[in-house]
């Protein structure tokens, strides 16, 4: 009879947990079938599935903020900038230099806002911080003779992640 209650409230208590954690975290599926539509769906995988805050994302608009993410170009661009000594180079990485801090800016403010739910300007603040990193790569081969691009790496990532962003934005509802 004892055995039968415990069994009981075990069971019970699972039902609870699974139901719980069903109805509040968004399935894995879903994750792997938004991924399917990006470019680069296992780079989208795993920008989204290592992050620990997708545990508790509950729908589309917590996944975008989760997207919402920077890299650390910054300090990628402090140390190989002493080995552009030229003029063309200098210029180039202080392009890089200054426009990773827009997109630094931008991203962050896209950040707030996606908190916020105001997905339109999220995503228009992604947009302007993705241009900023697109001219730092276009940079290389303008105004002098072409050099391969030190940020092409970091620079896709970057855009990697806008495409996430405006695919999310768009199953939000939101006209782009
Ligand atoms: C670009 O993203 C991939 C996948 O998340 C990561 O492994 C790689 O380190 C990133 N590269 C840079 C330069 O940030």
């Amino acid at each position: 009879m004892e055995t039968m209650k415990i069994k009981h409230i075990c069971f019970l208590t699972w039902f609870l947990l699974s139901a719980f954690s069903v109805t509040n975290a968004i399935p894995k599926s879903d994750i792997k079938n938004l991924c399917r539509e990006t470019a680069d769906a296992a780079f989208c995988r795993n920008k989204l599935n290592t992050d620990p805050r997708i545990e508790a994302a509950r729908d589309l608009g917590d996944v975008l903020v989760i997207a919402i993410q920077v890299n650390d170009a910054k300090t990628h661009i402090n140390s190989v900038s002493g080995e552009y000594s030229g003029p063309n180079g200098r210029r180039r990485i202080n392009v890089c230099n200054k426009n990773y801090d827009i997109a630094l800016a931008r991203f962050k403010a896209a950040w707030e806002n996606a908190l916020k739910k105001s997905f339109a300007e999220a995503n228009r603040l992604t947009g302007v911080g993705n241009n900023a990193v697109n001219d730092c790569e276009n940079g290389w081969g303008r105004g002098g003779q072409r050099q391969k691009s030190p940020l092409t790496l970091y620079n896709t990532n970057v855009t990697k992640l806008y495409g996430i962003i405006r695919l999310l934005t768009q199953k939000l509802g939101i006209r782009i």
